[in-house]
């Protein structure tokens, strides 16, 4: 049977993505930051996964305000690389694995989660930036990928706890297909930050190290966390952490803590990367 190997938090800030495009990562801004996510990236490079399921947020790339799915799936064979503004970024197309995103899609709406199925999108910098995080500047990425979009732009977003409970099905979908492929559960976004309004430039990292805490040792608590919390403590973009519920729902309850790094400043969010493994 297929399985799910590891679990994978990483922020999506989109500077990150420009700066390993554009080359920047040995400047004095960038340094410190890419210094520590190096360790993931050996990690990775050792887990070699056959699939990563990237749970992340469109941001006005493939769905617009016309067609807001709170779930969905990618089941294609291929999804480029969107274009936010200045052009694609000069990343590999993301190869997909249909095969089993349609199992995925099966067992989880049998599962009673109403998923929306896509067949046709382009990802932006939220799934192809942990992306490059974990992976650098390869000429094709070295996984398959199924994307998992989540509403995180327009309320009502999902509970944490319907994440949570989102990402336990879906090991149970993993563990039932045939295959043999090692998955590993990414969810991105985070961590504290807000874009606009009176508060823009807010980071909160005393929220964030305990919502990690909560999220590693007690995933029960931390699925608990309600809308209002993350809002008042991250910030307006901060609710994007749930989709790291998802990511943990995925792994056994008790786990073993990998790796975990945060980085103040990059852009204007509190950046972090946590690796989880079954205990
Ligand atoms: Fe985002």
């Amino acid at each position: 049977m297929a399985q799910v190997v590891a679990g994978v938090g990483c922020s999506h800030v989109p500077a990150v993505g420009v700066a390993i495009d554009k080359g920047q990562t040995g400047e004095p801004y960038w340094a410190p930051y890419f210094a520590k996510v190096e360790p993931a990236r050996s990690w990775m490079a050792a887990v070699d996964p056959d699939v990563c399921i990237v749970v992340y947020n469109d941001h006005a790339s493939a769905f617009s305000l016309e067609v807001i799915p709170t779930f969905a799936l990618g089941l294609a064979a291929e999804f480029s690389p969107a274009d936010e503004g200045y052009g694609p970024r000069p990343v590999p197309v993301v190869e997909g694995h249909p095969e089993l995103a349609w199992h995925l899609a099966e067992s989880l709406i049998l599962d009673e989660f109403d998923l929306t199925l896509v067949n046709e999108m382009e990802v932006d910098h939220g799934l192809t930036v942990p992306l490059s995080v974990l992976y650098g500047q390869p000429e094709a990425w070295p996984c398959r990928v199924i994307p998992l979009c989540v509403n995180v732009i327009q309320y009502p977003p999902p509970t944490g706890n319907r994440c949570y409970r989102l990402g336990q099905a879906i090991r149970r979908a993993v563990e039932s297909y045939g295959g043999g492929e090692r998955v590993v559960v990414c969810g991105t976004g985070g961590m504290s930050h807000q874009l606009q309004a009176q508060r823009a430039g807010l980071i909160n990292e005393a929220f964030d190290h305990a919502f990690l805490d909560r999220l590693v040792a007690d995933p029960e608590a931390a699925a608990h966390i309600p809308h209002v919390e993350y809002l008042r403590e991250a910030g307006s973009e901060g609710i994007e952490l749930v989709m790291w519920l998802v990511m943990r729902g995925a792994l056994d309850p008790t786990v073993r803590e990998v790796h975990r790094v945060t980085h103040v400043p990059t852009s204007n969010t509190h950046n972090g990367l946590l690796i989880l493994e079954n205990a």
